[in-house]
């Protein structure tokens, strides 16, 4: 019996690491064939090369999120190579938090155009080949921090709403092509992301609150797994998880 994942055409954003990762390993291992995209190309590679062996389909797209033509030409590939492309992954992301009277312009910057532009560019990136197949499915990456705000995580929660609102705009606008659209929303899961804090107080502290409660990130696979393996007439349009031992 179908699974409704295999040989389907998956590309992912943020696959060098982390959820993304995870999610291109485990789609792969259920028969997707899946086109990675980040901008560490050497990771990128050695995880296709790694997938491939194992007689998998899985091609390196190196991709910054935040030029467009980058992300069209990842999508383009994806169809030139594969001839189809059945699913968006936009989870490349990252959570500079700070305080705002910090003033880290640069970060608030970085984190508006990975988490909000990536987002959108992805879409973009698909939308027209989804269209033109009538089909196709588009899974946003938020966070808990898209249903909650907290002190020093105005600028990342900001962000993570922005995906939820963007993708409850596209859920209504892509009715009539028979697109689905989900959006993830996960607690803390054990990744790199914390790396990207610049202020090494809240490093240090956020670090310490994820070693006490985060999960694997075979916990996001498999979320993903369940929206796309759903029969075509189902429509996962919402998943927000956390570790059971975490309060926020
Ligand atoms: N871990 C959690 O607790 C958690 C919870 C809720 C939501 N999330 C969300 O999950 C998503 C994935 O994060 P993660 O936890 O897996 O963290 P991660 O291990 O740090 O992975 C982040 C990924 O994003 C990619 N990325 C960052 N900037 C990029 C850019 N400009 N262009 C292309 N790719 C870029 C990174 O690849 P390169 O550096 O190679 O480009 C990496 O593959 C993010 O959207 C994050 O906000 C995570």
């Amino acid at each position: 019996m179908s699974n409704n994942i295999e040989g389907k055409v998956v590309v992912i954003t943020g696959a060098s690491s982390g959820l993304g990762e995870a999610a291109a390993r485990h789609l792969s291992s259920l028969g997707a064939t899946v086109v990675l995209g980040a901008r560490r190309a050497d990771r990128l590679e050695a995880l296709a090369e790694e997938l491939t062996g194992r007689r998998a389909k899985a091609l390196a797209v190196s991709t910054d999120v935040t030029k467009f033509d980058q992300v069209k030409r990842l999508a383009d590939v994806a169809v030139q190579t594969f001839g189809r492309v059945d699913v968006m992954i936009n989870n490349a992301g990252l959570m500079p938090q700070s305080p705002l009277d910090r003033l880290k312009v640069g970060d608030w910057n970085r984190t508006i155009d990975v988490n909000i532009k990536g987002v959108l560019y992805g879409i973009g990136a698909v939308l027209p080949y989804m269209q033109k197949q009538r089909s196709g499915h588009i899974i946003n990456v938020s966070s808990v921090a898209g249903h909650k705000v907290r002190a020093g995580g105005a600028v990342y929660a900001a962000t993570k709403h922005a995906v939820r609102v963007i993708s409850e705009g596209l859920r209504e606008e892509v009715k009539p092509y028979d697109i689905r659209t989900t959006v993830i929303s996960p607690g803390a899961v054990d990744t790199e992301l914390t790396d990207s804090i610049t202020e090494p107080d809240v490093s240090e502290n956020t670090k310490k609150f994820y070693a006490q409660v985060a999960v694997p990130a075979d916990s996001f696979a498999r979320a993903v797994a369940f929206a796309i393996s759903q029969p075509v007439e189902i429509d996962i349009n919402e998943i927000l998880y956390r570790p059971t031992r975490q309060e926020y």
